[in-house]
């Protein structure tokens, strides 16, 4: 049986956890695996893409695969060809599919036509592949206390902030999400978080008050405020303004806190230049992340369809 990995909820806390501890040790060089010998992965990317497109391309060659990059524009999905027809076309040449596009539904519906494992890698909806990396660079941290410290988004309430929401439901940690009124991350998502947070002793909460978020938060998170395919850009960054991760906001979080962007970052709007500048190895730590944890997932995923 294929499994596709959409959603952070496609896993369970347990799977969850073993590709953490799984991508720390492929990290440290303690662990090896060429489970993608003579396999070939497709990554079908709509939306442009610097950290998902060369780490998934770098660890399907480190687990022994091959990478074959598919931009849409170049197909005949461009075209108006049925995006079912596409997933049947592509499940007879390759072992893998690994898709960045804008609706979640054309994702759902291409994974409900491929015969081969689909893993999301960025939809405007939700961005799972980072929050792995993400729960990683906070465990290299904060080891066995990552399930006790305070994590706190800010910024606009996008893919990202869906993901960390229902990221934070499954690894059982304690994050506040602070967005402007009506920007708020989606209810399903926020839903889901609560459901699956009652089961592994974390908390997610959504506010309006930045400073409510950041105080006495041990990681500090932002996102850019106007994300690949957004078209309300110029009204959502005059709302956007108060919740700029910078020097006076992180006052009045833990000392010692670590910040986190997944990047891009636009200095200046989220988060201010000095501060990204700061806090730029747990940054890039994050970033470097993005290759260990996808390794560790395809690795699961490759063992369970066997
Ligand atoms: N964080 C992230 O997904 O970066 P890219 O858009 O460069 O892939
Ligand atoms: N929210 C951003 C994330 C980029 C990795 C976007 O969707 O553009």
């Amino acid at each position: 049986m294929k499994k596709d990995f959409l959603c952070l909820s496609d896993i369970t806390p347990l799977e969850g956890w073993e590709i953490i501890n799984r991508a720390l040790d492929f990290k440290k060089g303690k662990r090896h695996s060429e489970i993608l010998k003579n396999k070939n992965l497709g990554l079908l990317f709509s939306k442009p893409s610097t950290r998902t497109r060369v780490s998934f391309e770098v660890g399907i060659n480190r687990l022994g695969g091959r990478a074959v990059y598919l931009t849409s524009s170049q197909m005949q999905i461009s075209r108006g060809e049925d995006v079912k027809d596409t997933a049947r076309t592509l499940s007879r040449y390759l072992d893998a599919l690994i898709v960045r596009t804008y609706a979640h539904a054309w994702l759902v519906e291409l994974a409900q036509y491929a015969s081969i494992p689909v893993i999301n890698a960025l939809t405007d909806f939700s961005h799972p592949c980072q929050i792995l990396a993400d729960v990683m660079t906070a465990y290299e941290y904060f080891g066995e206390d990552t399930k006790k410290i305070k994590i706190a988004y800010v910024g606009d309430g996008n893919n990202v902030a869906n993901s960390l929401l229902v990221g934070a439901g499954l690894f059982g940690l304690h994050l506040v999400v602070a967005t402007p009124p009506g920007y708020e991350p989606n209810a399903m998502a926020y839903q889901k978080a609560l459901e699956l947070a009652k089961h592994t002793g974390g908390s997610v909460q959504i506010v309006n008050d930045p400073l409510e978020a950041v105080k006495e938060a041990s990681i500090v998170y932002t996102d850019v405020w106007v994300s690949m395919g957004d078209t309300d850009g110029d009204t959502k960054i005059k709302f956007l303004q108060p919740y700029q991760v910078n020097e006076r906001l992180l006052s009045y979080a833990a000392p010692d806190v670590k910040v986190f962007h997944c990047l891009p970052a636009k200095k200046g709007q989220e988060i201010a230049e000095d501060t990204f500048e700061k806090h730029a190895e747990e940054i890039f730590n994050q970033a470097e992340n993005r290759m260990w944890a996808q390794m560790a997932l395809m690795e699961m995923l490759f063992e369970q369809i066997g």
